[in-house]
């Protein structure tokens, strides 16, 4: 386990002698991964309500369930090279595995799922607040939104992460033109290769595991502002 500490400034536009010091916790893999398992022995993410399943539809997207795997998130976050600066967001975040083990294993600035089913997001809410009594995460650091990713304000972002697979086409071209309107260079690791529009790059393509498939290409992509 390492200790890594941080100085982070609060609201520094409200109040720039504000420093408050931060000590985030860094767990190593075989640490992290007991914690996981322990976290959502009782959670169940692959069901959800006729209603949120209805929701996700009209939203063009789509409800089906499938996750990456621990080892393969370990070397994702290796390729990033993720520190405190970085603000991840995972778009269409589930009952929050991802958010959950980027926050344990890396120091940075914050992470934030996006999801829309009102079930799955309660539930990673839940296993937070489980986290964060036992000290395992800051709920400073570790936030989930319900809403839509297309609706969501994702400009605080350096890197985002979106388990796309079955996303429709015409979701995925909206979420490639709202993501190159992007003010800031951003990283994007896609399952789906985003279409091609003005303002994003493909950078590279690394073959990692799902929970359905095994060394399927993930797509990583950089805003171009
Ligand atoms: C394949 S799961 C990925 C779960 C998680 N990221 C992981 O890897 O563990 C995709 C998630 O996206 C959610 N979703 C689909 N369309 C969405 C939308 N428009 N806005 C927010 N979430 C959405 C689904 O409900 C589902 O939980």
């Amino acid at each position: 386990m390492q200790l890594f500490t941080r100085t982070a400034y609060s609201e520094p536009q409200q109040n720039p002698f504000s420093i408050v010091m931060m000590f985030v916790m860094i767990r190593d893999k075989a640490e992290a991964r007991k914690i996981m398992k322990q976290l959502y022995k009782d959670v169940w993410a692959y069901t959800i309500p006729r209603r949120d399943d209805l929701r996700i539809r009209k939203a063009s997207g789509s409800s089906l369930y499938g996750e990456i795997t621990f080892g393969a998130l370990d070397k994702l976050i290796r390729y990033l090279d993720l520190d405190d600066q970085d603000v991840f967001y995972d778009l269409g975040s589930g009952v929050g595995k991802v958010v959950h083990q980027i926050a344990m294993t890396t120091n940075v600035k914050r992470v934030v799922g996006v999801e829309l089913s009102a079930t799955r997001f309660k539930d990673a809410q839940k296993v937070r607040d489980a986290a964060a009594k036992e000290k395992w995460i800051s709920k400073a650091r570790c936030k989930f939104e319900h809403g839509d990713i297309l609706k969501a304000d994702l400009s605080k972002a350096t890197v985002l992460y979106t388990c796309s697979t079955a996303f429709p086409m015409t979701f995925m071209m909206k979420l490639a033109k709202k993501l190159a309107e992007s003010k800031r260079p951003q990283r994007i690791i896609s399952l789906q290769e985003l279409p091609q529009v003005p303002g994003l790059k493909l950078i590279d393509k690394i073959p990692l595991d799902m929970s359905w498939v095994r060394q399927t290409p993930v797509y990583v992509f950089e805003t171009q502002p």
